[in-house]
């Protein structure tokens, strides 16, 4: 049985989770967190899907080490190939980005006609498409991968010239088949997101799959009584599994905080 004051674990390739953790710290201030970055493996948005669910395998039992109480999957891609394994095989609570993401893209759109972005392994494997077809049969989903995105990013080159012609380059097909939502699968995405809103206008609600996932992690934790008492600042703890000098340095543009201490971990 694992105890309120237990961590939340979460885990994702890289850097890119920091936006997922960002969400969950601005919505629950209370919760002490283990973070995983497996930036030894990084990227995950190319690879295969078994190669995938063997890394996501490797980094839950990491974070199962640490007594967490849930597990968040931050990665798009780990979510999309992995959740299914994960949830038969752990003992805890697994939430992954993709399901909140599509409920809350459900939720907002008005014509039933959205559009998702993500990597390359997130929109092969079809399911965002599936699962929003299940919350709402009939919806017209139209799909783009967006792999320049995670480096422009990664690069800090979040607004501009260059970023927006590569927005206006991958989005113009989804914009022309008439969607009014478009949401945002993908870790890296957020920090994108002036330039992606402003080459998708006005009349397009940007869905953000991070931020419906902290709104989840909310409801878990309050429905089964998980939630950590409000008794001072939370422990959090950053891990990695390769160059944790240069994971730190990605805490002020995905997190919006210093990341003081990475530890570096293996599987
Ligand atoms: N974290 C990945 C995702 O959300 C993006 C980066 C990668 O390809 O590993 O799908």
């Amino acid at each position: 049985m694992h105890e309120p004051g237990a961590p939340l674990g979460i885990f994702d390739s890289g850097v890119g989770g920091l936006t997922v953790l960002r969400r969950i710290m601005d919505r629950l201030p209370h919760e002490p967190v283990v973070y995983l970055g497996d930036t030894a493996r990084v990227p995950y948005g190319t690879k295969s899907a078994e190669t995938v669910v063997r890394y996501a395998r490797g980094c839950a039992r990491i974070l199962m080490d640490r007594q967490i109480k849930l597990l968040v999957v931050a990665c798009n891609t780990a979510s999309a190939y992995a959740i299914d394994a994960l949830r038969d095989e752990l003992s805890v609570p697994v939430l992954g980005v993709i399901e909140p993401g599509a409920q809350r893209a459900v939720n907002a759109t008005r014509s039933g006609r959205i559009g998702v972005i993500g990597t390359a392994g997130t929109i092969a494997s079809g399911r965002y498409q599936s699962v929003i077809e299940s919350l709402a049969p009939g919806t017209f989903v139209a799909c783009k991968a967006c792999p320049l995105f995670v480096p422009l990013a990664e690069e800090g080159w979040s607004d501009g010239e260059v970023p927006r012609a590569i927005a206006e380059t991958y989005l113009r097909e989804i914009l022309d088949r008439d969607v009014d939502t478009l949401l945002l699968g993908c870790t890296h995405y957020p920090v994108l997101r002036e330039a992606i809103a402003a080459v998708a206008g006005p009349g397009i609600a940007i869905v953000d799959s991070a931020d419906a996932t902290a709104e989840v992690v909310a409801e878990i934790l309050s429905a089964m009584d998980y939630a950590a008492e409000a008794d001072g600042a939370p422990v959090y703890s950053y891990l990695v599994t390769d160059a944790p000098q240069s994971f730190a340095r990605f805490g002020d543009l995905f997190l919006g905080r210093t990341i003081a201490r990475v530890d570096w971990v293996d599987f």
